[in-house]
């Protein structure tokens, strides 16, 4: 049988809407949702939209209550239109321009800090009634060196010694609401490591809480909770990580999370058709420039056949994209079933960083969207054309 995406054709998507096309499955999302709101009834989750911002994905997350994790402006512009709750939400940035913060500061979202040299500048555009800071705690975690945010060779956050400077600059400011927030790293999958940081997140409160004389309202661990893409890789347990951050979680200031990836990645597909086959090499339509983690990082996906998902993996094929680079590979000696022109691959778990991530590099118009819900399929997104690559140009 074909494979399906939420009870629909691969195969009929792909017919339908052309490829390369992403596919998200509503009901992953929502059950990703779910189990995060059953491990963590008292927390705080916040979406963090640079993983997928696609706005129908947006709406539906929005609607299930949760907040969200922007980056700069555009973000809390794309929160705003999706109907997050900014009350509840965070603005997070590095390096945020100073039309980013006056963004922020205007419709009153938490600002979480890099540095305290953007709080003086914040004080000449004016004051939020809250203000968190991020910490450097010098050590941090990620699947790739690429997306560890923590330690000293990271541009992101601050040591101790200087928040405790920023806090007391905050609060001669007259600031009285205060949050404090650490993001060390992404695609975690060791259950131990959300305690360790819960743990020196909660320490650093304290001592900060007892220097200067300031009460934490909200502690924000980041995102980071891993998805397992390869075969041996292994889920992480949700309730055996809140039941550990339970355990030492002693403060009274509301726990805050910002998963990014574990809501939105394994309800993506990315389908693309098979075009030339050279030896082992299987030439497809999609490119590094609709996916990219591969070539960025190195990054596995799970690959299958579409169109005969339990077929004999009785080859080792090396599947590339159109590009004009050799980085432009989606897997390489792969073992896989024989594969000819026309057939359609399944690029699965691409639903965090897939297409957010995707460029128009080398005349590639970005794929289509398509949403699945209770087993009907809608566009969410148009493919582009010509016309999207050249219309901001003057001619
Ligand atoms: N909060 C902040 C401040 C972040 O910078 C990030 C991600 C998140 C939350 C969400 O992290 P998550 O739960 O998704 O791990 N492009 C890379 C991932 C980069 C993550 C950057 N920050 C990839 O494709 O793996």
């Amino acid at each position: 049988m074909e494979l399906q995406i939420g009870n629909v054709s691969a195969i009929v998507l792909a017919k339908e809407y052309a490829t390369p096309l992403y596919v998200y499955d509503k009901q992953i999302i929502l059950q990703k949702i779910q189990e995060l709101k059953e491990a963590f009834p008292h927390a705080r989750i916040c979406y963090a939209i640079k993983a997928n911002s696609n706005l129908s994905i947006l709406k539906l997350i929005a609607q299930q209550g949760l907040g969200a994790d922007c980056s700069n402006r555009i973000e809390i512009e794309l929160a705003e239109k999706a109907g997050f709750d900014l009350k509840k939400s965070i603005f997070t940035s590095v390096n945020p321009s100073d039309a980013d913060l006056n963004k922020a500061l205007s419709i009153g979202i938490l600002m979480n800090l890099d540095d305290l040299s953007i709080f003086q500048r914040l004080k000449k555009l004016g004051l939020p009634k809250r203000i968190s800071f991020r910490i450097n705690p010098g050590f941090g975690a990620g699947k790739f060196s690429g997306i560890v945010c923590g330690g000293k060779d990271t541009k992101f956050g601050m040591s101790e010694e200087r928040a405790t400077e920023a806090y007391r600059l905050a609060k001669e400011s007259g600031i009285e609401h205060f949050g404090i927030h650490m993001m060390t790293g992404s695609c975690v999958l060791d259950e131990l490591y959300f305690e360790e940081i819960t743990k020196a997140i909660q320490t650093i409160a304290e001592n900060i809480s007892k220097k200067i004389e300031i009460q934490f309202e909200y502690i924000d661990i980041g995102g980071g909770l891993g998805i397992p893409y390869e075969p041996f890789e292994k889920s992480l347990n949700l309730k055996n990580i809140a039941e550990r951050i339970k355990r030492i979680y002693t403060s009274s200031a509301l726990l805050m999370l910002e998963p990014g990836r574990f809501i939105v990645a394994e309800s993506g597909t990315l389908l693309t058709t098979v075009t030339t086959i050279k030896d082992n090499f299987i030439g497809v339509d999609a490119g590094m420039t609709a996916l990219i983690r591969p070539a960025l990082y190195g990054a596995y996906h799970p690959i299958l056949l579409a169109n005969n998902p339990e077929a004999d993996k009785t080859e080792k094929l090396t599947i590339v994209g159109p590009i004009c680079e050799s980085t432009d590979c989606f897997a390489k000696d792969r073992s896989l079933p024989k594969i000819k022109e026309g057939d359609i691959l399944a690029i699965q778990i691409t639903g965090a960083y897939g297409f957010a991530m995707a460029s128009q590099f080398n005349g590639q118009p970005k794929p289509a969207e398509v949403l699945i819900s209770n087993g009907f399929h809608s566009l969410i997104r148009k493919r582009e054309t010509t016309e999207d690559l050249i219309k901001n140009e003057s001619n």
